[in-house]
């Protein structure tokens, strides 16, 4: 099997595409994990292995996502399903994770996850605050069917509802979201993997706020006093959302880094 891990290696090293994703595409084609795979390297390939590397290999030459053809990502240490149409969860997303777990929230707080996709925020909220009462919302019914098997498969409670939003809840102590924030000139330029994921989960209109700016008016009622709004947006946008934030009233307005140093979340308070 080396000959072919080669071989993978070498066509997507050309593509400009990770080498190390070879293994991937071996593994998947030969049906052993990781780990079986780097023990039987020195073994000719299992029987049609080869034949399917190179399938999977032109589809990934293609753009197609590799995450979509595991089927599987790790997020915040959580094994979820993926699939085409539903976003792939990514690392930005991670760090809104970490900010929500930083925040002085009360013992079993409510929060809500709008626009939950594969589940991701919520059910990481949920196995890292188990007491919390946790809500997540959709407009895509096939990112709640998802995002509903990995609650299942992961064995974590949170209720899914498919309603634009907030969904009409209230009382919140968070609400957090990664809603779709591209602004839609990006689309020109956007790389081609972003054609397999839902258009309604990237792009929001001239500025990408077309979902975030009803969503934070809709918070103001969905929170209570003092209750944190968390956001990831776009270096962009974020700055123009939180100013207009400030000019409403809400408090403790602050645009936060990811780990790339971009202005990435924005955090801030209902006022009472
Ligand atoms: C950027 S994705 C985020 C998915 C997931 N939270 C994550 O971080 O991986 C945005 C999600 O918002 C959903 N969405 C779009 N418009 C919405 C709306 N008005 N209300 C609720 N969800 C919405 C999309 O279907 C998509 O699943």
């Amino acid at each position: 099997m080396v000959r072919l891990l080669r071989e993978l290696q070498k066509r997507l090293r050309t593509a400009g595409l990770p080498e190390g994703e070879a293994l991937d595409l071996l593994a998947l084609a030969s049906g052993l994990s990781r780990k079986e795979l780097l023990l039987h390297l020195p073994q000719a390939p299992p029987p049609g292995t080869e034949e399917k590397a190179l399938t999977l290999l032109e589809r990934r030459l293609g753009g197609y996502p590799l995450q979509y053809l595991l089927g599987e990502v790790e997020f915040f240490g959580l094994p979820l399903k993926v699939a085409e149409g539903v976003l792939i969860p990514r690392p930005e997303t991670e760090g809104l994770v970490e900010l929500a777990l930083s925040l002085p929230l009360p013992h079993a707080p409510r929060i809500l996850d709008v626009g939950t996709g594969t589940g991701a925020v919520a059910l990481a909220l949920k196995k890292h605050l188990p007491e919390a009462q946790v809500w997540a919302t959709d407009t895509d019914p096939k990112a709640l069917a998802l995002a509903r098997e990995n609650a299942r498969r992961l064995g974590l409670e949170v209720a899914f509802l498919q309603a634009p939003l907030t969904g009409g809840l209230k009382d919140l102590d968070l609400l957090v979201s990664n809603p779709p924030y591209l602004p839609e000139a990006y689309r020109a330029q956007a790389p081609r993997e972003l054609a397999f994921e839902s258009p309604q989960a990237l792009y929001a209109g001239r500025e990408g706020l077309d979902v975030a700016r009803p969503l934070a008016q809709e918070a103001r009622q969905a929170l209570k006093p003092g209750g944190f709004l968390l956001l990831e947006l776009a270096p962009e946008n974020v700055g123009l959302l939180a100013r207009e934030l400030e000019a409403r009233g809400w408090i403790d307005v602050e645009v936060l880094r990811d780990l790339a140093g971009r202005d990435r979340y924005l955090r801030a308070r209902r006022p009472a």
